[in-house]
């Protein structure tokens, strides 16, 4: 049952030109298709729970999803990781839930504050033989539960919200923690910049030599893919009872976008992050929101098209389908994570990866962490 920490994976990822995906989950279908894209790859993969997530899902849920996917496939290695947790509780609950991994982010606070609170959950975690990741400077955008800067302030002044090298050496001495989290110029959610974005890989290199052999996380690593952003505004119905909105629109036209145009971190860039410096862990979530979300409003789309089709036709022969059963809208979502999935897997070169993690686990010996030891459900 390859349910493991991170420290198999990221030995071999911090020097051999790759780095784990790190995938949101929120429910059945993202589960489903991010495993059965690092299935058919046979890619090592990181599945990562927000705060919201755990609101949304009831952690107990995507629990037996995990347990599920573990089972079904022992040949991949996976983790369980806490994204962005923001107290030493809520680590200590993720730990008691099973998790591998967690994340204390206290980027936002005072240093010496950030310091004290990443030692406090790098003690409870190692206690029970979990791995954490912390984070230093901050990065631009905003999400549900993660706090971050305004896009555009972020875009004007990113030099200044940039991870220090030296200080990144200091806070690994003070808190022990297993990976960091770096800020090189990315930015959580669909809003990142207007102008096409430039990793700092002069910042990465300083951080390798100032604290070499630690592992760095890229977060806010989407690329925003225009088509998605075109479809959604394409597929996007104005609502019909509402008269003063049908008139925008119209007044709009072609100018009115639901969702702003908006640039996000180019793959070749990312490659380029994880080919050649030690980025070992890269987090995505919202190309996986895009591409759920344009591919079920692609049906309601064409099955709009279709109904036209029939009217005009003087409505001949079986009325098309509406589609109010899930499935048929959840479906071609969850194929379109698993596309997704796949592309990002080989932006990050860690396609057919997870035999040689399997074989570092077991020379490591890792002992799995204390839930494991207890729980007789998580085969
Ligand atoms: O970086 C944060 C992740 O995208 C999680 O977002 O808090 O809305 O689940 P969330
Ligand atoms: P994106 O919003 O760019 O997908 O980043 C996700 C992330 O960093 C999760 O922690
Ligand atoms: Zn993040």
């Amino acid at each position: 049952m390859p349910l493991m920490t991170t420290k198999p994976m990221f030995d071999l990822a911090y020097d051999g030109g790759f780095a784990i995906g790190a995938f949101n989950v929120n429910n059945m279908e993202i589960t489903q298709g991010i495993i059965e894209a690092c299935a058919s790859e046979q890619a090592p993969l990181i599945l990562q729970i927000s705060k919201g997530a755990r609101a949304y899902a009831n952690m107990a849920y995507l629990r037996a999803l995990i347990n599920c996917a573990v089972s079904e496939h022992p040949e991949l290695p996976i983790a369980i990781h806490l994204d962005h947790g923001d107290t030493v509780d809520l680590v200590n609950t993720c730990i008691e839930d099973g998790f591998t991994s967690v994340m204390i982010d206290g980027s936002h606070h005072p240093y010496d504050e950030n310091v004290s609170l990443t030692k406090a959950a790098v003690d409870a975690a190692h206690a029970k033989g979990v791995v954490v990741e912390a984070e230093l400077g901050m990065l631009g955008g905003i999400e549900e539960d993660v706090v971050g800067l305004d896009a555009e302030e972020y875009e004007k002044n990113v030099e200044k919200f940039l991870t220090d090298p030296e200080e990144a050496k200091d806070f690994q001495d003070k808190t022990g923690v297993d990976s960091l989290a770096v800020a090189i110029g990315t930015s959580h959610g669909a809003y990142k910049f207007t102008t096409e974005a430039k990793l700092a890989f002069d910042r990465i290199e300083a951080i390798m030599k100032t604290a070499p052999g630690l592992p760095l996380v890229m977060h806010g690593s989407s690329s925003v893919p225009a088509e998605f952003i075109d479809a959604i505004n394409k597929y996007t119905v104005v609502d019909n009872s509402n008269a003063e909105l049908v008139k925008k629109f119209a007044e709009l036209g072609n100018e009115w976008q639901q969702m702003p145009k908006s640039m996000g971190v180019p793959e070749d860039q990312i490659n380029m992050a994880v080919g050649k410096y030690g980025v070992c862990k890269v987090n995505i979530d919202t190309d996986l929101r895009l591409a759920l979300t344009a591919a079920a409003l692609e049906v309601w789309g064409k099955c709009n098209v279709n109904v036209l089709e029939w009217i005009n036709g003087g409505r001949k022969g079986k009325q098309p389908e509406f589609m109010f059963d899930p499935r048929k809208w959840l479906g071609p979502g969850r194929s379109a994570i698993v596309d997704m999935v796949k592309r990002k897997l080989h932006v990050l070169n860690v396609a057919g990866k997870a035999p040689a993690v399997i074989e570092q686990w077991k020379k490591l010996g890792e002992p799995l962490p204390d839930y494991y030891k207890q729980a007789a459900c998580c085969g």
